[in-house]
């Protein structure tokens, strides 16, 4: 089995709402938890940056889905690649909302002020993601 992790990121459509995370975190959830898939979201009202980590097949097959999900597009694949071991193997999917903590940790890894990951190298997403899940609550 290999081991991988992929990451993207999308926008969100309008009309999104808070109840929507709820639905995509608890289907997530019970789907990755199956499938022995990791991970963690971010989102910020406008966009999505999301890294799995699982079996190279079990992420295929889950991006697969999550590209065809109508509440989000333009997704992008910023990262993937076959790893050693896991960064976020205590959730499931984690969920990082957006606070005055992920804003001041994004000025760190980002050209701009605002978050677009569309204008991150796919090295500083994750690793903005790393800091973000230490030192950002997870929900
Ligand atoms: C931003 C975003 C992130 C998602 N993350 C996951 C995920 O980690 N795992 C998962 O199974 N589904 C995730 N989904 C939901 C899938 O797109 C899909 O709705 C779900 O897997 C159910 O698929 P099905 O309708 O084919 O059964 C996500 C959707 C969006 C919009």
């Amino acid at each position: 089995m290999f081991l991988a992790r992929l990451i993207y990121t999308s926008e969100v459509v309008e009309g999104f709402d808070q109840l929507d995370i709820e639905s995509i975190l608890s289907v997530a959830r019970e789907r990755n938890a199956a499938l022995n898939v990791t991970g963690v979201l971010f989102f910020n009202s406008c966009y999505f940056l999301q890294c799995l980590e699982g079996s190279r097949s079990n992420i295929n097959a889950i991006y697969h889905r999550i590209l065809n999900d109508s509440r989000h597009t333009n997704p992008v694949l910023l990262d993937y690649r076959e790893i050693a071991e896991r960064d976020f193997s205590a959730w499931q999917m984690g969920y990082i909302a957006e606070t005055q903590k992920t804003r001041d940790l994004y000025r760190q890894f980002s050209p701009v002020s605002d978050f677009n990951a569309y204008r991150m190298s796919g090295e500083s997403c994750y690793r903005l993601l790393k800091h973000m899940a230490t030192s950002a609550p997870m929900l």
